[in-house]
């Protein structure tokens, strides 16, 4: 371990919560690997090493290696002691932090996004929200793929995946006092399996948790008893990734790699970058797999190094990551790959495009009357009292872990499909604008000014935008996600929007091909956009006129009834304030036909290649109305399965 981990460690003692997970089969040079690997996977994070964990517990006698740009590190829950809720753990993992090129129709503003960089990748920084997205989602993937979609046998609709959500996760249920005390909910149907990620719901709220709910079911939002079973229009409990009995953040770098080790098949390179990988003279259709060229971050001469592979290459880097892979080994959109003097080896339009994420606005307001009076704790308490403060620390620490920290950054949402939002006939009419811009071809002149003649790419994005037209217009599937706004005041509610219609880019930086790829967002770039996010925050402003919070004298700061009131200026608002990304960037190499601008198939192997997958956030075709990790780790699950399967059945091998 060098200077940095023994500095990470200290810290870890001082703070008296994150540990360092141990090391088995660490390789910190390239000297150290092993002549050849059966499987090679490119990205050490949340579905790298679902992927890795799982080929080498089948395959004893073959190995995997798995390549990691990060280092192991301490990966605490976002908010475990000492935070306060505000300043960022001081034990954080690293992190990729990118700022995207400025979107011109939101105002030029300019998302911030970013990912772990860490063995566990971005399940070792994230938030812990653990929610999967609705059955009308992965039901969309499967549509969009068609007549190829139909005749694979890997079926990505929500009867293919749920399986992998249930195999993935080992789900705690809460006592029954800790359910009756705070209203839980759950249904062991969607749950049951015993996958090495951990899930629970905390035993602790906020003492004014309910008062939202209350709210939220004054404008007629209904309670869904278990949101993880496909159904997730209303009132949400969100279980939380992170260990019943330890309150610890699970992660992959836990459950896949720690806990899996010592296995002596599975090897992890870790400080060492993915620049490409290499076909030989045959060709990416001639033979096996790609070799795998790597360069290591330490020095180490700074050299390339060819990781010789005789099974397979998985790339899982991350929606961010894969695609500059991918087109660092010419592997991309010929046009842009030619530009930058990169050899095209397949002519792939879809690599890097079909950028989206959940991006949205506030709303905000204050409270003018005594808030939940009598009601404590409340989440001020622990800025403001230490001895609440050395208290929840304590009961954090204690066996099984307890009090404030246990809840994170809360565990409820509000999911609401566009009718609930805004009607039925205003979603009729937003699916109707969408449908038009396929008809009258405007659809096309949405998309990046260099995809806008290809016809695949045209094609696939006009086949989004009609089952996003049926999806929007659907009561059963949610539109707008707003997580659960407790405080005292100036309270924050945001309205993701769930499924975005705009699409960016992600592509490597012309100055310097190794370094973070430029992002282009261009969020808002088909304007429906705009109407989704005015029908969203208009819904979520009516929470403030309840019953339920008016008793407390609720008044609405922002953006008000003025500006919600005129089209022109709830937009300018909505430029203004919006986050442009909420951390799930995805669809970067997406599962369709490659007639369509995929990248991937149904297998996931990558469309005109050979001994080459993709097994992470980059796959999914269309956001799904859901924070994205869950979704991830059952794609490493599947990815497994159908690698595992179809290599089984080889002879000889
Ligand atoms: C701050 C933050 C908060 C979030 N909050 C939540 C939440 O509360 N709930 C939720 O469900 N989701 C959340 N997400 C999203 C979710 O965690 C991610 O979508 C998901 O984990 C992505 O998994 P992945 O396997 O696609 O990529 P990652 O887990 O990001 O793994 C990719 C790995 O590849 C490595 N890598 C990249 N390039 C290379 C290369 N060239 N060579 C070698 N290695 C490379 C990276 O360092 C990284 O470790 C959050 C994300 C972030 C960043
Ligand atoms: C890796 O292999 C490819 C394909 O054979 C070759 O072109 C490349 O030069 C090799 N890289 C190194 C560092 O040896
Ligand atoms: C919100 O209310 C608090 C408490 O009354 C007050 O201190 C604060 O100034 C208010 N904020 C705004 C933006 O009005
Ligand atoms: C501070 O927290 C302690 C411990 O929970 C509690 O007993 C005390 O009443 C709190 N003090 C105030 C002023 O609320």
């Amino acid at each position: 371990m060098g200077l940095v981990g023994v500095a990470v460690v200290s810290l870890a003692a001082a703070a008296g919560a994150a540990r360092v997970p141990p090391q088995h089969h660490v390789k910190r040079q390239v000297a150290e690997l092993r002549e050849s690997y059966d499987f090679v996977i490119a990205g050490g994070g949340t579905a790298g090493l679902t992927v890795a964990d799982r080929l080498s517990a089948a395959f004893p006698s073959k190995n995997v290696l798995v390549i990691e740009y990060g280092d192991i590190h301490a990966a605490p829950g976002l908010f475990d002691p000492p935070t306060n809720w505000i300043e960022p753990h001081p034990d954080e993992a690293p992190r990729w932090t990118l700022l995207a090129l400025p979107s011109p129709d939101m105002g030029n503003a300019r998302a911030s996004v970013q990912a772990g960089q860490t063995v566990g990748g971005s399940s070792a920084v994230n938030g812990q929200f653990f929610d999967r997205g609705a059955k009308q989602d992965y039901d969309a993937w499967h549509e969009l793929g068609g007549l190829e979609a139909l005749l694979s046998p890997n079926k990505w609709n929500w009867n293919g995946i749920f399986p992998y959500f249930k195999k993935s996760v080992t789900f705690t249920e809460p006592s029954p006092s800790v359910a009756a005390r705070y209203g839980y909910t759950w249904s062991t149907s969607a749950y049951g399996g015993t996958g090495p990620i951990w899930s629970t719901y905390a035993p602790f709220q906020w003492a004014d948790q309910k008062i939202l709910t209350q709210a939220w079911h004054d404008l007629g939002v209904p309670d869904v008893r278990e949101c993880a079973g496909g159904r997730k229009e209303g009132v949400c409990w969100v279980p939380a990734s992170q260990h019943p009995v330890t309150g610890e953040r699970s992660h992959s770098g836990v459950g896949h790699y720690a806990d899996a080790q010592p296995r002596a098949n599975y090897d992890l390179l870790v400080r060492h970058q993915v620049v490409r990988v290499a076909y030989g003279a045959g060709g990416p259709l001639g033979g096996g797999a790609p070799r795998v060229e790597v360069r290591s971050l330490d020095g180490d001469g700074g050299g390339l190094f060819n990781v010789t592979v005789r099974g397979e290459v998985i790339l899982s880097a991350g929606a961010l990551h894969t695609p500059t892979i991918l087109q660092r080994s010419g592997i991309g959109p010929a046009a842009f790959l030619a530009g930058r003097g990169v050899p095209v080896v397949v002519d792939l339009p879809g690599v890097g495009s079909n950028l989206q994420d959940h991006s949205g606005p506030p709303v905000t307001w204050n409270y003018t009357a005594p808030y939940a009076p009598g009601a404590w704790p409340l989440p001020s308490e622990v800025g403001r009292n230490a001895t609440f403060k050395a208290e929840a620390t304590a009961a954090f620490a204690a066996t099984p872990a307890a009090g404030p920290y246990t809840l994170g950054g809360g565990n409820s949402a509000v999911y609401a499909s566009l009718p609930r939002a805004a009607g039925r006939a205003a979603a009729a009419r937003i699916a109707r604008k969408i449908r038009k811009q396929v008809l009258d071809g405007s659809a096309r002149t949405f998309l990046p000014a260099d995809l806008r003649g290809v016809p695949a790419v045209v094609a696939g994005y006009k086949a989004q935008l009609l089952v996003l037209a049926r999806a929007l217009e659907d009561a059963g599937s949610p539109s707008v996600e707003t997580p659960w706004a407790t405080a005292e005041g100036p309270v924050t509610a945001w309205s993701f929007l769930l499924r975005p219609l705009s699409r960016g880019t992600v592509r490597l930086d012309p100055a310097d091909p190794l370094a973070p790829p430029v992002l282009d967002y261009r969020a808002g770039a088909n304007p429906v956009d705009m109407d989704l996010h005015r029908a969203h925050l208009r819904f979520v402003r009516q929470l403030v006129a309840t019953p339920t919070l008016q008793q407390f004298g609720a008044a609405e700061l922002a953006p008000g009834a003025a500006v919600a009131g005129d089209d022109e200026a709830l937009a300018a608002y909505i430029r203004d304030k919006s986050f442009l990304s909420f951390m799930h960037p995805c669809g970067t190499a997406a599962m369709m036909p490659r007639s369509l601008g995929g990248v991937v198939g149904y297998d996931l192997k990558v469309h005109g290649t050979k001994g080459l997958r993709v097994a992470d956030a980059s796959i999914m075709p269309l956001e799904p109305a859901a924070h994205l990790s869950a979704t991830t780790y059952a794609i490493g699950e599947k990815a497994a399965d159908i690698i595992i399967a179809e290599w089984k059945k080889k002879k000889g091998w």
